[in-house]
């Protein structure tokens, strides 16, 4: 595992807009996998401005999203769909028949999960995959406990996950209280993993998985037997990493 501290959050997405556009430049056939909140707005910002410089394109690229609330209308203001578009997608060369998502208005859950993976397989898995990392060390909408074997599937919210994304909704009721998402066996089959890690809040977080032993109470711990993580922290996500 690489770890990368940068002093703050502009550092950190400048950095990881480089490794995705050096990534890019290298397959342009890539298969992106990405994740959505708030650490990676910062990315995508410098992956549009990129893309408008002529410094990349994802015009042959293939994206799929980690996960998404259920149920949700794809044009939901808080959809993550939406987010990715406003995001990314609507800014750049993207063809969209390459973009995959879950469908959270999908009315048979278990099938919608295995056309996921079934479309994951068809590319041939994903070359790198972009992710978060919860407060309490989520990846995905893979909650603390869950199975690492799990492939897509849908998930109940833990409480601290809806608290932490009420302030995208406005209020805590509005938050759904489900989602689909890729699982942990999904994500470990990428080729290449960047995980991004954003502010004081993270640093217990990245700290038990990094540092603590690989167990499904720390879902991110599972990136330890990972051959190709790259961990991008600001200072304040890093400081319990001495
Ligand atoms: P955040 O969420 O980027 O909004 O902090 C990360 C996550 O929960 O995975």
């Amino acid at each position: 595992m690489k770890l990368e501290i940068v002093p703050d959050y502009a550092e950190l997405s400048r950095r990881a807009a480089e490794i995705v556009i050096a990534e890019c430049r290298k397959r342009p056939q890539i298969v992106l996998g990405l994740a959505t909140g708030a650490t990676p707005i910062g990315m995508y910002r410098q992956l549009v401005q990129a893309y408008q410089r002529g410094r990349v394109s994802f015009s042959r690229a293939t994206t799929f999203n980690l996960d998404e609330y259920y149920p949700i209308a794809p044009d939901h203001p808080h959809s993550f769909r939406r987010f990715m578009h406003q995001q990314l997608f609507d800014q750049v060369d993207l063809a969209a028949e390459r973009i995959h998502f879950l469908r959270g208005t999908a009315a048979d859950v278990e099938r919608e999960c295995s056309r996921y993976e079934a479309e994951l397989e068809a590319v041939g898995g994903i070359d790198l995959q972009v992710l978060g990392i919860g407060e309490n060390g989520h990846i995905g909408f893979n909650e603390p406990g869950t199975p690492f074997h799990l492939k897509t599937h849908k998930v109940a919210l833990t409480e601290q996950t809806m608290r932490a994304n009420a302030r995208f909704f406005g209020s805590l009721a509005d938050v759904p209280r489900h989602a689909l998402t890729m699982g942990i066996c999904s994500i470990m089959r990428s080729r290449k993993i960047l995980l991004l890690a954003s502010g004081e809040k993270k640093a217990d977080a990245l700290a038990a998985a990094l540092l603590g032993p690989v167990t499904e109470a720390v879902p991110a711990s599972v990136l330890q037997l990972h051959p190709d993580v790259t961990v991008i922290a600001d200072k304040a996500a890093a400081q319990r990493l001495a």
